[in-house]
């Protein structure tokens, strides 16, 4: 498919105004035009320097693998993962942003190595598909049941694959510097709880930034616990807001999942 023409694809990128993710997009005379250039929250040129802070991280050469971007919005990541080689389904809740991502496929990914599809993420409860790299960029504090998400997610990294999680935090100190957490907290030793180190969860009931979508903020702390009983080992902090988990090679179902997904997920009484 050859790339629309420069004043039609401005017109085309107006049409599903307003943008998140600033693509640069081929014209087809050799120039590109951006999709959000002027970023609604200051962020300049988003997410380019997010995915460079992520870049190094991911293997450069992703061929065979099968990767899994949730809340894609308009697909920078997802395009970025099927450039390494990865065979890459990107999903999002929101048709708008899907409808963008699909305008940006036409040039970016002629191709379409990326599978675009509107889905929730507590859809992944109901698929059966695992994923060697799973990106959980920017969507953990818009959700209301952020647990059910991440165990959701978990199932669908195979073992041995690894979760790249990025999140706006709540402010708390960094996990490496601070005391570790007993395994067992006293009945009446609650007073631990109210210790800055433990991990802490902000609940929003109105809005964080403007947004009413914004349900918790998570801090460092707890970033890291909730990864650990999700089932991941190895929970590295990458950056202040991002972080890799990578499955066990034997993952088993964790001892708390007692069914309970799959009666959630409808698969049994
Ligand atoms: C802040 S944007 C982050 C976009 C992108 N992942 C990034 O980091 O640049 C949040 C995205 O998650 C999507 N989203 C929010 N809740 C979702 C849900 N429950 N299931 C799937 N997508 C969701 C939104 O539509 C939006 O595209």
């Amino acid at each position: 498919m050859n790339p629309p023409d420069m004043p039609e694809l401005q017109q085309r990128i107006d049409e599903l105004a307003p943008w998140f993710h600033n693509l640069h997009l081929p014209d087809g005379t050799g120039g590109r035009v951006q999709t959000c250039p002027d970023h609604p929250l200051g962020l300049g040129d988003f997410p380019a320097w997010k995915f460079e802070e992520l870049s190094p991280h991911l293997p450069a050469d992703l061929a065979g693998l099968a990767a899994l971007d949730i809340g894609c919005n308009a697909g920078y990541y997802a395009f970025a993962l099927a450039e390494r080689g990865a065979r890459v389904t990107a999903i999002d809740h929101d048709p708008r942003y899907l409808a963008q991502a699909r305008l940006a496929q036409e040039s970016l990914d002629p191709r379409q190595r990326v599978r675009f599809e509107q889905a929730d993420v507590y859809d992944l409860l109901h698929r059966e598909q695992a994923f060697d790299v799973v990106l959980f960029l920017g969507v953990l504090y818009h959700l209301r049941y952020p647990l059910l998400a991440l165990d959701a997610i978990a199932r669908r990294v195979k073992p041995g694959g690894t979760l790249f999680l990025q999140t706006l935090t709540a402010p708390g100190p960094d996990p490496a510097r601070s005391p570790a957490i007993p395994d067992d907290v006293g009945l009446n030793d609650r007073e631990l709880m109210t210790q800055p180190h433990f991990p802490r969860l902000a609940f929003i009931e109105h809005r964080w930034a403007g947004d009413p979508t914004n349900w918790f903020a998570f801090d460092a702390a707890a970033v890291e616990a909730v990864l650990r009983s999700c089932g991941y080992e190895q929970v590295e902090r990458l950056t202040d807001e991002l972080w890799r988990a990578r499955k066990p090679g034997e993952a088993e179902a964790p001892w708390w999942d007692r069914g309970t997904l799959d009666r959630i997920a409808g698969k049994r009484g």
